[in-house]
C-alpha cells in the first residue's frame, strides 16, 4: 500500500499521500491542506517545502552528491564541456554530435547583439554594478526579440537558450569593458564559448587575446560546477516570475537580481574582499574566524555553510584542486589560497563549525581561479550568473511545460494590528 501521512488536529485526523522521489526523498504531499482542515504550514525561508518535483539535478547535502540529470559532477571534470553541460541541463540527455554541432552553430550565429542594445551601455555610469547591467540588457533582450515570448516546442525553446546563452557572455564582457572605457570587441565566429568570451573581455583591436588551454579548461569546468543546484534562491525566482507566464528573458533578468546577494552568488565577492583584508595584515584568520562566530559582529565566514550541504559541498572540493592546478601550471603563487586553506583548516577543526557542520560551499575556491584568470572582483558574480543561466532556462521550461503548473503565490499567518474601523483618517 502507498504510504501516507497522518495529521490530527484535535478530534480529526487526515491522511496525505507521500510521494516518493528517485533516490528515495520523501515528500508529504500538502497541497489539498487548507482546503480540507482551514489550516496552512508555516515554512520560512522554505526549509522543509519541495515547491515542485524536477527531474533536473540531485543533492544529497548529508553525503555530499551532487547529480545533473543522474551523471555526478565529478564526471564532467576530465574534458569539460560547458555547452555540453548546458544542452543537457535544459533537453535533459548529453546532445549526439549532431545536436552538439548544430546547438554551437546557434551560439556562434547569435552572439552579437543588437547594435541598438550598444547604445544602452553607454546609458550606464562607468561605475554601474556589472550586475545591475546584467540584468537590465537581459530583460532588453525581450524587447529584441518578441518572436520569442512564446516558446512551445523544442525548436523554439532551443532557439531563446541558443540566444540567451551566447548573448549572456558579450554583455558581461561588454559591461567589463564598458566600466574601464575600453572599445567593445565583436565576438569572433572562430572561437568556441569559452574563449570567445574571453577574447571578448582582453582583446584589444590591435593584440589578439591567446587563450590558454588549461585557463580554457578551468573555466569550463568552473561554470560547468555553477550550471545548477536546484531550487536555490536564483532558481525559484526563475521559476516564481515564470509561473505567472513571464517570458524567459525577464525571468532570467529576475534570477540575476537574486543571484546577486552576498549570501547568495554574490558571496564570491565577499570571500575574495575577506581574503585580501587578511593579506593585508587587517586581520588574522585565527582572529576572523572569531569573529565569524560571534553572533554580535555579524560578520560571516563569506564562502562557508550551506542551507543544503551538511557535509562537504562537492563543488569547493574539485575548485579547490583546479585552484592549486591553475595557479601551478601558469608558474604563479596566490598569497589568497594559501589564506584560504588556513581558514578552512582553521573553521574545520573548530566545534562552532563541526556542531553546525559548516564547510566550504562553492565561492570558497572561485574566486581565487577567476583572479588567475584575470577576471575582476567587480565581475566575479556575472561569472556564476554565465554559468546559472543553463540551470534557469532548464527549469523555466520544466515548469512551462508542466500541465499542472500553477502560479506560485505562498500564504502567510498575518500578525498585524486586528480590526480597526475606528481610525480617523486625515482627509
Ligand atoms: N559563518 C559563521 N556562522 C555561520 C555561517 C558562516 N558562514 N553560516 C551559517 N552560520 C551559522 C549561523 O549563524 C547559525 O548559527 P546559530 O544556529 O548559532 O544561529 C547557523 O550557522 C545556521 O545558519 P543559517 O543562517 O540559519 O543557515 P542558512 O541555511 O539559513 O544559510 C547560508 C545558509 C549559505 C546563507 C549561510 O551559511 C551563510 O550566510 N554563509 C555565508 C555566505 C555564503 O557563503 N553564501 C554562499 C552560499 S553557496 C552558493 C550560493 O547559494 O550561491
Amino acid at each position: 500500500m502507498a504510504e501516507q501521512a497522518t495529521l490530527t488536529l484535535g478530534e480529526s485526523s487526515y491522511e496525505f499521500p507521500v510521494h516518493v522521489g528517485t533516490e528515495g526523498e520523501r515528500a508529504i504531499d500538502i497541497r489539498n491542506l487548507r482546503t480540507r482542515t482551514g489550516y496552512v504550514t508555516l515554512d520560512p525561508a522554505f526549509g522543509n517545502t519541495a515547491s515542485c518535483e524536477s527531474a533536473i539535478t540531485f543533492i544529497d547535502g548529508e553525503r555530499g552528491i551532487l547529480r545533473y540529470r543522474g551523471i555526478p559532477i565529478e564526471q564532467f571534470a576530465a574534458r569539460p564541456n560547458f555547452v555540453e553541460v548546458a544542452w543537457l541541463l535544459i533537453f535533459g540527455h548529453l546532445p549526439t554530435q549532431a545536436e552538439y554541432d548544430a546547438f554551437a552553430g546557434d551560439l556562434t550565429a547569435h552572439a552579437n547583439l543588437d547594435e541598438g542594445m550598444k547604445h544602452h551601455f553607454e546609458g550606464f555610469p562607468r561605475t554601474a554594478p556589472p550586475m545591475a547591467i546584467l540584468s537590465a540588457m537581459i530583460n532588453a533582450l525581450s524587447c529584441f526579440h518578441p518572436e520569442l515570448h512564446e516558446l512551445e516546442d523544442s525548436d523554439q525553446i532551443r532557439e531563446a537558450a541558443a540566444r540567451l546563452i551566447s548573448k549572456i557572455r558579450t554583455i558581461a564582457s561588454y559591461a567589463y569593458r564598458h566600466s574601464r572605457g575600453l572599445p567593445y570587441i565583436y565576438p569572433d565566429p572562430h572561437l568556441r564559448y569559452v574563449q570567445n568570451f574571453l577574447h571578448m573581455m582582453f582583446s584589444d583591436p590591435y593584440r589578439q587575446y591567446e587563450c590558454d588551454a588549461t585557463v580554457r579548461d578551468a573555466l569550463n569546468l568552473l561554470l560547468i560546477l555553477h550550471a545548477d543546484h536546484e531550487q536555490n534562491c536564483s532558481t525559484s525566482t526563475v521559476r516564481m516570475v515564470g509561473s505567472s507566464q513571464a517570458n524567459l528573458f525577464a525571468s532570467c533578468a529576475a534570477g540575476v537580481c537574486a543571484l546577486w546577494g552576498p549570501l547568495h552568488g554574490g558571496a564570491n565577492v565577499e570571500v575574495l574582499q575577506m581574503l585580501e583584508q587578511i593579506r593585508r595584515g587587517r586581520i588574522t584568520p585565527e582572529e576572523y574566524v572569531k569573529l565569524a562566530k560571534d553572533g554580535d559582529s555579524k560578520v560571516r565566514l563569506m564562502g562557508f555553510g550551506h542551507r543544503v550541504y551538511k557535509s562537504f559541498d562537492p563543488r569547493a572540493t574539485i575548485l579547490g584542486g583546479v585552484a592549486e592546478q591553475l595557479l601551478a601550471q601558469l608558474g604563479r603563487d596566490d598569497p589568497l589560497l594559501d589564506i584560504a586553506r588556513r581558514l578552512e583548516e582553521i573553521a574545520l577543526e573548530d566545534p562552532y563549525f563541526i556542531e553546525r557542520k559548516l564547510y566550504p560551499n562553492v565561492d570558497f575556491y572561485s574566486g581565487i581561479i577567476l583572479r588567475a584568470i584575470g577576471i575582476p572582483t567587480n565581475m566575479f558574480t556575472v561569472m556564476f550568473a554565465i554559468g546559472r543561466l543553463p540551470g534557469w532556462i532548464a527549469h523555466w521550461w520544466e515548469q512551462h511545460r508542466d500541465t499542472g503548473s500553477r502560479i506560485a503565490r505562498p500564504r502567510q499567518l498575518y500578525v498585524g494590528p486586528a480590526l480597526n474601523e475606528t481610525a480617523s483618517l486625515s482627509s
